[in-house]
């Protein structure tokens, strides 16, 4: 394992006039950055998937917000409010599972409310420390959580939870990292289809950091499990219910299936702004369905083509298939038994 200390990439840079968004459809034969300077730009960049990931998608909105109050408080001194309350509006239609969206823009619509006429500076400070406190949370569950992993040994992951998906180190990846960081252990990644999170971003994250990692086809999983590879599943969250039904990247809910079958732990990571409190269980959750041409073969895409493609993006694992919910705020053992409210402020 590489000991050295540099930074995690970062997923979204602020320039001081503009929004850089790492774009993660490129990666990783690529490290290419789009610059944007309007919220039309962001919420293209989060439909297209440049930028993903709960905590990230939220981080993103709140500059994109902020791109909104630099035009209009300008251009439109009398008015700029319904604007900016307009293009939060578009905002919030961008992606409809993660909630860490919703969450910014409530805050942002919150300081709409009461903002003075020199709003410029008061939205930058709330994007910024909705950034800041995100990085700070992926830090204080990378502990909480090694300590709950203890010295587990083998650890298979899903999706991409790192650096690119949150404010700057990871949550389910920050669990890893800083375990990685005690102690070296057997790291497995899923491949994730159809995005591949795991192939694409997760692996190419972690050899950043100089920490080994086996890729595996998603279907491997079991046969991984049964082998007794494998001691913890960690994985990060979207949505999350009063009652911890957990809702993430799809093929997660299969992961928790497999591992209560193998006598396998399994571990959710994930800031208390990805808690949908207004939802009492899992089933409320929305499900992101995206194009079919992001899973059919290019020679099945044609109009009238014979074959069509179901692609949910996300699943929903019941809390009674979940170990441990490790948030900034603490960590929920057996979340089926005592739900989350311990958690609530
Ligand atoms: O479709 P994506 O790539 O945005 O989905 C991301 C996930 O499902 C992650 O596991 C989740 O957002 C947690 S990221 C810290």
């Amino acid at each position: 394992m590489n000991e050295s200390k540099h930074l995690p990439v970062q997923a979204l840079q602020w320039t001081g006039t503009s929004l850089k968004v790492l774009d993660q459809r490129q990666l990783p034969q690529a490290v290419i950055y789009d610059e944007y300077h309007d919220t039309a730009g962001v919420v293209e960049a989060i439909k297209t998937m440049r930028v993903r990931g709960a905590p990230a998608i939220g981080i993103a909105a709140a500059f994109g917000v902020v791109l909104s109050v630099r035009r209009h408080s300008v251009k439109d001194p009398q008015q700029w409010r319904q604007s900016v309350a307009a293009d939060i509006e578009v905002l919030s239609q961008s992606r409809p599972t993660a909630v860490n969206l919703f969450w910014a823009l409530e805050q942002m619509k919150h300081l709409l409310a009461k903002a003075s006429d020199q709003p410029v500076p008061e939205f930058l400070a709330l994007a910024q420390k909705i950034h800041q406190d995100d990085l700070a949370a992926n830090h204080t569950m990378g502990e909480m959580g090694a300590d709950v992993l203890g010295d587990a040994q083998g650890l298979l992951t899903h999706c991409n939870t790192g650096a690119l998906a949150t404010g700057g180190y990871g949550t389910a990846l920050g669990v890893i990292r800083s375990a990685c960081q005690r102690a070296p252990r057997t790291i497995y990644a899923g491949e994730t289809r159809p995005w591949l999170q795991g192939a694409r971003l997760t692996v190419w994250e972690l050899t950043q950091d100089g920490i080994p990692v086996t890729l595996i086809a998603d279907s491997a999983a079991a046969w991984l499990m049964q082998s007794g590879a494998i001691d913890w599943v960690v994985v990060g969250a979207d949505r999350i219910a009063a009652n911890g039904d957990c809702a993430n990247k799809i093929g997660t809910y299969a992961l928790a299936v497999l591992a209560r079958q193998h006598g396998v732990k399994f571990m959710v990571v994930a800031p208390t702004s990805t808690i949908d409190w207004t939802l009492p269980n899992g089933n409320g959750i929305a499900i992101e369905q995206r194009n079919s041409a992001e899973l059919l073969p290019a020679s099945y895409v044609y109009p009238d083509s014979l074959v069509t493609a179901w692609n949910p993006v996300f699943d929903v694992t019941p809390a009674a298939l979940i170990s441990a919910i490790v948030t900034e705020r603490g960590v929920v053992i057996d979340p089926s038994e005592q739900g989350l409210e311990g958690l609530q402020q």
